[in-house]
C-alpha cells in the first residue's frame, strides 16, 4: 500500500520483519473506532462527500462486527492493523475507501490507537485495582482484633492488628488508583491531525475529532504529537510501582504461609503441590505475582532505551513501545485478577498470630510508656524496661510471667497495674493516634478508603 517511489518488492524476511500486525492487531477497534471519527470530520471539513464518509462508516461498522464474530480473520500478511483495515476497507467498498487517509498519517493513527488503547486498559485496570481494594477492607474489617507482631527489620516491634496491616496496602493501592487517574488524564489528549508530523494542508478540524473520540484535548504540537510516548512510560511507571505493592504483599503472603509463621493458608484453588513432596503447598500463585514484578520493570527500561537517543519525530524503533505496553497491562490485569480472590479465599489463623505476638517482647514499649505515666523520664524508663526484658530473656520467659515483687526490684514505682499496661490487646488498643492499629483508628481508615473508593 506505501509502494510510492519504490517500486521493488522487499524480501519478504525484511516484511517479517517489519511487521507488527502479530501483536498491534489487537488494536482493531481503537483503530476502527478513530477511522469513524476520522470520515465524520474529512466530510464536516468539506474534504470528503458525505455520501462518501457514510461508505466508509458502514464499511469500517461492518469489519469491526466481522471481525469480533470471527467472520473476518486479520489478514497477517499485512504490515500492520492500519493498513489491515484500510485495505479491507477497500476490498468492501472500492475507491471511497482510498479516501479515508487523506489529512492523516500512519505517525498519528497508531498514536491514536495507542493512546485509546492504553485509556480503555486503564478503566479494566483501576475496576479490578478497585476490586482489590474492597477485598482487603474485607478482610481488614473481620480482623480489627486480630492481634499480631508489626515487624521492623523483620523483628518483632510492636503488637498490631491484621486488620491494620491489610489496611496499609490499601492506602498503597489507592495511591496507585490516584496515580493511574493522572496517568489517563495526561494520556487523553489527541496526536490526530498532526498526520505525518508537520500538520497538514488540508482544513481539518482536530478539536471535533478529538472530541467524538472522548478526548480532553488536542496536542499542542504535531511533532510530538507523532513522537511522544511518554503516556507509554508514564503508564508503565504507574504499572511498576502498583507491581511493586503486589510484590511485597505477595512476599508477606509466602513468608506468613509458610509453617515458620503459619499465619495464613491459601485455599487449595490457590495453592500448587510438589511433584515429589507430598506434604507441599506451595503459594506458586504469590511467588509469580512476586516474579512477573521484574517483568514489568523490564518493560518499562525497555522503553525507555528505545527512546532515548531518537531524533524528531516518528521513527520505526517507536514500534517497539507496542509489545512493552501489552505486556505491561496483561501481566498487570493478570496479576490483579488473581490477587483479589487469592486474598478473599485465604485462611487466617489469629491464635499463630497471638503466640508470635507472645513472643519477642513486642509489649516492652508500652512496659517503659507504663514507667513514664509513673513520673520518670522516657530514656530512663527505657533503660529499665530493657533491662527486665534482658533479665526474662535470662529467666526464658515473658513481661506477662513476671511478679510483681520482681518488676519491683528494677522500678519500686511499679505496681499491680502493670499487667494491664502490657496486655497485648491493651497495647493494641492504646495506640488510637489517627492511622494507628487501635480498632477505632482502623475504623477510621476503613472509612476514608472506602469514601475515596466511591469518589473516583
Ligand atoms: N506499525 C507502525 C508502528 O507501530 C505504524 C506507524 C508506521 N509509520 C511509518 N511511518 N512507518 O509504529
Amino acid at each position: 500500500m506505501w509502494t510510492g517511489v519504490t517500486a521493488g518488492k522487499t524480501d519478504p524476511l525484511a516484511d517479517a520483519f517489519n511487521s507488527s500486525i502479530g501483536f498491534d492487531s489487537r488494536m482493531y477497534r481503537q483503530d476502527i473506532r478513530g477511522s469513524i471519527a476520522h470520515a465524520h470530520m474529512l466530510s464536516a471539513q468539506g474534504i470528503i462527500e458525505p455520501s462518501e464518509a457514510e461508505r466508509i462508516v458502514s464499511g469500517l461498522t461492518g469489519i469491526l462486527a466481522d471481525i469480533e464474530s470471527g467472520a473476518l480473520p486479520i489478514d497477517t500478511s499485512c504490515e500492520d492493523i492500519h493498513m489491515f483495515v484500510e485495505q479491507e476497507l477497500t476490498a468492501r467498498i472500492g475507491d471511497d475507501g482510498k479516501k479515508l487517509h487523506t489529512a492523516r498519517s500512519r505517525n498519528d493513527q497508531v498514536a491514536l490507537d495507542l493512546r485509546m488503547y492504553l485509556r480503555d486498559e486503564s478503566e479494566t485496570i483501576k475496576s479490578l485495582l478497585k476490586d482489590l481494594c474492597r477485598t482487603l477492607i474485607e478482610t481488614a474489617s473481620q480482623h480489627q482484633e486480630t492481634i499480631m507482631p508489626g515487624y521492623t527489620h523483620l523483628q518483632r516491634a510492636q503488637p498490631v492488628s491484621f486488620g491494620h496491616y491489610m489496611m496499609a496496602y490499601v492506602s498503597m493501592l489507592l495511591r496507585d488508583l490516584d496515580r493511574l487517574g493522572d496517568t489517563v488524564r495526561r494520556m487523553n489528549v489527541s496526536p490526530i491531525g498532526a498526520c505525518a508530523l508537520a500538520g497538514t494542508t488540508y482544513p481539518v478540524d482536530r478539536e471535533s475529532e478529538a472530541r467524538e473520540l472522548g478526548f480532553d484535548s488536542v496536542g499542542a504540537n504535531s511533532m510530538d504529537c507523532v513522537s511522544d510516548r511518554d503516556f507509554c512510560l508514564e503508564f508503565m511507571s504507574t504499572a511498576s510501582i502498583l507491581m511493586m505493592h503486589l510484590s511485597r504483599l505477595s512476599e508477606e503472603l509466602i513468608l506468613w504461609s509458610s509453617w515458620e509463621f503459619h499465619f495464613i493458608a491459601f485455599s487449595d484453588a490457590y495453592t500448587t503441590g510438589s511433584s515429589i513432596m507430598p506434604q507441599k503447598r506451595n503459594s506458586d500463585m504469590a511467588e509469580l505475582i512476586r516474579g512477573k514484578t521484574g517483568r514489568v520493570y523490564g518493560d518499562l527500561m525497555s522503553l525507555l532505551t528505545t527512546l532515548k537517543g531518537l531524533p524528531l519525530a516518528y521513527n520505526k524503533d517507536m514500534q517497539e513501545d507496542k509489545e512493552c505496553v501489552f505486556d505491561a497491562c496483561d501481566t498487570l490485569v493478570m496479576c490483579l485478577k488473581v490477587l483479589a480472590p487469592m486474598i478473599g479465599s485465604m485462611k487466617v489463623f489469629p491464635d499463630s498470630m497471638k503466640k508470635a505476638a507472645q513472643k519477642g517482647f513486642i509489649n516492652a514499649t508500652d512496659l517503659a510508656d507504663y514507667l513514664v505515666r509513673k513520673g520518670l523520664p522516657f530514656r530512663d524508663a527505657y533503660k529499665i524496661s530493657g533491662r527486665i526484658v534482658a533479665h526474662c530473656i535470662d529467666a526464658d520467659c515473658v513481661l506477662e510471667d513476671l511478679d510483681l515483687k520482681t518488676y519491683q526490684t528494677f522500678c519500686p514505682l511499679i505496681g499491680e497495674d502493670v499487667y494491664a499496661a502490657i496486655d497485648l490487646m491493651n497495647c493494641m488498643q492504646k495506640r488510637t493516634s489517627q492511622g494507628g492499629t487501635s480498632v477505632g483508628s482502623v475504623e477510621e481508615q476503613i472509612k476514608q478508603a472506602l469514601e475515596l473508593l466511591k469518589n473516583d
